[in-house]
C-alpha cells in the first residue's frame, strides 16, 4: 500500500464537477484579476472567520509581509515569534527589516507559551506573532491581554488553521490581524497559491490594499498621509497627488489572488467543515488506538476545537518509527526538521542549539502521519497496525 501524507486528489474528485465548473466560468469570463469572484471569497471567508475585513493576496507569506509593512514595521524593530514553525513566519518579519525574536513553544500545544513572551519583550517590540501551530490555537486571550498591557499588535499566523475555533468561536482565534494560506494542501487550500488578511481595523486594512497593488490610487494615498502623520512630519505640498492606479505612493507589491483561484475557493469553503470534521474523525481514531502505548498523541486544550491540518505523533524513536513507516509505503514528515533558530538564515542573530529546548526537542521527536479527511478506512488501519508494529522491534 502507498499512503501520501497529503492528498488533494481525492477532495478533487469528490467535488470535481463543482469545482471545475467554477474555473471553467472564470476561463470564459475573461476577468481573470479582480471582479465579483475575488470580492466574493473576501466577504464570504471574513464572515466565515468572523472578521470585518478581508484583503486577499497572493500567498500566505505576502500576506505576513503586507500586515507588518501595513503595521509600519521594520528596520529596527522587533517582533516576537515562534521557532517552531515553518520558515515564511520568521521570514517575512526579516524581509520587512526587521528582527525575529524566538521564544520556546508550550511543550504540550507546541504553540508559542505566553508565560515566556512577557521577559522577550524591549523597547524595539512592536509586535507579537503566535503561530497556531498544525491547527490548534494558540492561547489568544493571555497573548492578547500581554499585547494590550504593552502596546503591541497581536498579528496571528493562521497559515495552518483556517477554521479553527478558540474558546468556541473562530473569531476568537484572530489576533489584531490575521494571515491566512490557500496552498492547495491546506484545510482550506486552492488549486494554486493563495492567502489572506483578516482585521476588524480599518485603517490596517486599507494600508494592506493599497500594499498590495503597489502602493498606488486612493488608498496609497490615505496610507502615505497617516504615515507622515503618525511621524508629525507635514504631508508635502508640492507632491502629485491623483487618484488613479498610476499614482503610485508606497513602494508596495504586486500580490493578488486571482480569480481562477477566489471562485474555487468559494466552492471549497462551503465544504471546509465537513473537511476539518473528517480531519477530526481520523485524530480521534488515532488517539483512541495509540493511547496505551509510547507514542505521545496531540493534546487538544478545552480551549482550542484543533482543525488537524497536521497530525503529528511525538516519540523519542521517531528516526526508526518514520524509517519503518516509509518502507511500509506510508508517508510521514516532521514538520520542521530544522528549528527558524537555528536556521543558516538566521545565523546572525546568534542563537545556538539549546536556546530553545522544547522546540528543539520536537524537531527531533515528533512525525507527522496523513490525516487528510479522504483516507479510506483500511488506510487508516494499515497505519495504526504498521505504528503499533514498529514499536515492537
Ligand atoms: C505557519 C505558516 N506560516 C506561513 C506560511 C506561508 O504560506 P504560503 O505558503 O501560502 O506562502 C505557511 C505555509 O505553509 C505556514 O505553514
Amino acid at each position: 500500500m502507498e499512503i501520501q501524507l497529503m492528498n488533494v486528489q481525492r477532495q478533487h474528485e469528490t467535488y470535481a464537477s463543482e469545482y471545475e465548473n467554477a474555473a471553467l466560468n472564470v476561463l470564459r469570463s475573461g476577468r481573470y484579476i479582480g471582479g465579483e469572484e475575488v470580492s466574493s471569497f473576501e466577504e464570504e471567508f471574513a464572515s466565515y472567520e468572523g472578521a470585518k475585513y478581508a484583503i486577499s493576496c497572493g500567498n500566505g507569506t505576502e500576506a505576513i509581509v503586507l500586515v507588518l509593512r501595513a503595521l509600519g514595521i521594520g528596520r529596527g524593530d522587533e517582533v516576537i515569534t515562534v521557532s517552531w514553525t515553518f520558515f515564511a513566519t520568521a521570514e517575512s518579519i526579516a524581509s520587512v527589516g526587521a528582527t525575529p525574536v524566538f521564544v520556546d513553544v508550550d511543550p504540550q500545544t507546541y504553540c508559542m507559551d505566553p508565560a515566556l513572551v512577557e521577559s522577550a519583550i524591549t523597547e524595539k517590540t512592536r509586535a507579537v506573532l503566535p503561530v497556531h501551530f498544525y491547527g490548534q490555537s494558540c492561547p489568544m486571550d493571555e497573548l492578547r491581554a500581554i499585547c494590550r498591557r504593552h502596546n503591541l499588535f497581536l498579528v496571528a499566523d493562521c497559515a495552518q488553521s483556517a477554521g479553527t475555533k478558540y474558546k468556541g468561536e473562530r473569531k476568537n482565534a484572530l489576533g489584531d490581524v490575521s494571515c491566512f494560506s490557500f496552498f492547495p494542501t491546506k484545510n482550506l487550500g486552492g488549486d494554486g497559491d493563495g492567502g489572506m488578511v483578516l482585521t476588524d481595523n480599518e485603517d490596517v486594512a486599507r494600508a494592506c490594499r493599497s500594499l498590495k497593488v503597489h502602493g498606488s490610487g486612493k488608498d496609497g494615498l490615505w496610507t502615505l498621509k497617516r504615515e507622515y502623520q503618525m511621524k508629525g512630519i507635514p504631508f508635502p505640498e508640492n507632491m502629485p497627488v491623483g487618484e488613479s492606479k498610476y499614482y503610485n505612493y508606497l513602494f508596495g507589491y504586486n500580490s493578488r489572488l486571482d480569480a481562477l483561484q477566489a471562485a474555487i475557493l468559494r466552492k471549497k469553503l462551503k465544504h471546509v467543515d465537513e473537511f476539518i470534521e473528517g480531519r477530526r474523525k481520523n485524530a480521534a481514531l488515532y488517539n483512541e488506538a495509540l493511547k496505551d502505548t509510547t507514542y505521545v498523541t496531540p493534546f487538544e486544550t478545552p480551549e482550542s476545537e484543533h482543525s488537524y491540518y497536521i497530525y503529528a505523533l511525538k516519540h523519542p524513536n521517531a528516526p526508526e518509527i518514520m524509517s519503518k513507516l516509509k518502507n511500509a509505503g506510508i508517508a510521514c514528515g516532521t514538520y520542521y526538521p530544522v528549528p527558524l533558530h537555528l536556521q543558516g538564515a538566521f545565523a546572525h542573530l546568534g542563537y545556538k542549539e539549546g536556546d530553545l529546548p522544547v522546540t528543539e526537542e520536537l524537531s527531533r521527536t515528533t512525525f507527522a502521519i496523513p490525516v487528510f479527511p479522504e483516507l479510506y478506512t483500511e488506510e487508516r488501519e494499515y497505519i495504526i497496525r504498521t505504528l503499533l508494529e514498529a514499536l515492537h522491534g
